[in-house]
């Protein structure tokens, strides 16, 4: 009987899921996206080469694995297209490891108009969304008007597109905002004539079929654990559930079959649009992190926020989401400093507090400890580490009383070390 593992961020998203879901694939036989859309933005690099990936799972560069696209996902068809168009110097046979959700929702151009007006609206509040339509077709997913994947095979597709966008448009009509629904429109039927030579299924089939199988599926987990529509900084989060359940409901597989979690984490933080950030540095030692990690959107290009790792929301995120095991990224972009900050608690008028408050503002502030640097060297593997390395791996662990089994050098998939307590191997 083949399992379920899954792979996700317990941060604010961006933490390397794209490069380790790749690292990790030639163990799996099915690599398998569950919710979000393209929103996310996961980089891979190998052989001097750097893919950003936003719909299409990481998986997609290795022979004779299936990629799936799960029911969870919402789907931009015109997204779509242009992933594949963008893959296809590197001649995958995407036709036959390729198989998407047919329950899948669909991003139409007005639920990404829809998107820029209610972010237009909110002004200084804005949440900072990437613009992609996600929160409006999600909403329509919950209202039960949207349109699903499987439409597209449906005789009468482009009218029931036509009647959902006229509904969009009455909307739009609230506010002042110029747009060329012709042209999107064109393009939207355009990708779906492509998406047709793809396979649409029933995935939650398939998935169930291939674990009956002894197959086993790695889960690609998309945003983060703090951006989780009931978990995360409410309301500046995304518009899907990111923690580990959501890989049942978003697949069709019974929390039964799950079987590792793997939690990923960069060995401090970053958040790209607004909301509470407790470590967040401003000032100079913010901009050098930033430049370091080149720490820019991978789908929108804006500048991330950087900050020092926060623990209550790494115990936070290892609770709701049942991690098995810790993978830390990008511990090169921390090396060389003389000393950094770890956040153990926060402080709310002279009382420590260890949970995630339900809003957490200006009177909140982060209890910081001040621990060694480590020198800046290159690590090929676990022997290599500083000794003040092993000791911020090793109080962390205690800390969130989770095994760190790997660590991240860089981001190239070869810069990645499988420290000897991991309870997989390559
Ligand atoms: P994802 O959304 O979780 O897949 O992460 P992103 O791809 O949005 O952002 C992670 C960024 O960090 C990418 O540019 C990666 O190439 C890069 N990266 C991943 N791991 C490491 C690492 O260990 N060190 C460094 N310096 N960069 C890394
Ligand atoms: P990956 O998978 C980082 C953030 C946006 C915004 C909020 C809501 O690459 O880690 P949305 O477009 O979902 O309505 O935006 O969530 N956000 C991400 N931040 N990584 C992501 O994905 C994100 N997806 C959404 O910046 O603050
Ligand atoms: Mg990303």
């Amino acid at each position: 009987m083949g399992s379920v593992d899954i792979l996700l961020g317990l941060q604010w998203g961006d933490e390397g899921k794209g490069k380790i879901v790749d690292f990790l694939t030639p163990k799996y036989n099915v690599v398998a996206r569950f919710q979000g859309g393209p929103n996310a933005g996961h980089t891979l690099e190998f052989d001097g080469k750097k893919h950003v990936l936003h719909q299409i799972p990481s998986g997609i560069f290795h022979d004779g694995i299936l990629n799936i696209i799960g029911n969870g996902v919402v789907l931009d068809p015109i997204t779509f297209k242009k992933e594949i168009e963008d893959l296809g110097p590197y001649n995958l046979d995407l036709k036959s490891s390729l198989f998407i959700s047919s329950r899948a929702q669909l991003i139409l151009p007005t639920h990404r108009l829809l998107d820029a007006a209610y972010e237009k609206s909110k002004g200084q509040s804005k949440i900072g969304s990437t613009l992609r339509g996600i929160g409006p077709t999600y909403q329509d997913k919950m209202a039960r008007v949207g349109l699903r994947v499987g439409d597209i095979l449906e005789k009468d597709f482009d009218s029931r597109v036509h009647k959902l966008v006229s509904k969009h448009c009455e909307i739009l009509d609230q506010y002042s905002f110029e747009y060329d629904l012709e042209a999107e429109l064109s393009k939207l039927f355009e990708a779906a004539d492509m998406m047709r030579g793809f396979d649409i299924v029933n995935t939650e089939y398939l998935v169930n079929d291939l674990l009956n199988d002894d197959q086993n599926i790695l889960a690609e987990g998309a945003q983060g654990s703090l951006l989780d529509i009931d978990f995360g900084s409410y309301p500046f989060v995304t518009s899907s559930n990111t923690i580990s359940a959501a890989a049942c409901t978003g697949l069709g597989v019974s929390p039964k079959r799950i079987n590792d979690i793997f939690g990923i984490f960069k060995a401090y933080c970053t958040r790209v649009g607004s909301g509470p950030f407790p470590t967040e540095l401003l000032g100079v030692e913010g901009e050098e992190l930033r430049k370091k990690g080149n720490e820019f959107g991978a789908t929108t290009g804006r500048p991330r926020r950087c900050g020092w790792l926060d623990i209550p929301s790494l115990k936070y995120a290892c609770m709701l989401n049942g991690v098995t095991q810790l993978f830390m990224m990008k511990v090169d972009v921390l090396s060389g400093l003389s000393d950094l900050n770890i956040c153990k608690t926060y402080n709310l008028e002279g009382k420590e507090i260890t949970q995630i408050p339900l809003n957490y503002n200006e009177d909140y502030h982060p209890n910081l400890e001040t621990i060694d640097g480590w020198e800046d060297i290159v690590m090929k593997e676990e022997s290599d580490f500083p000794t003040a390395l092993n000791s911020y791996i090793t109080e962390i662990e205690e800390l969130v009383n989770t095994p760190i089994s790997l660590v991240s050098t860089g981001p190239d998939r070869t810069e990645t070390i499988v420290r000897s307590k991991a309870v997989f191997s390559l």
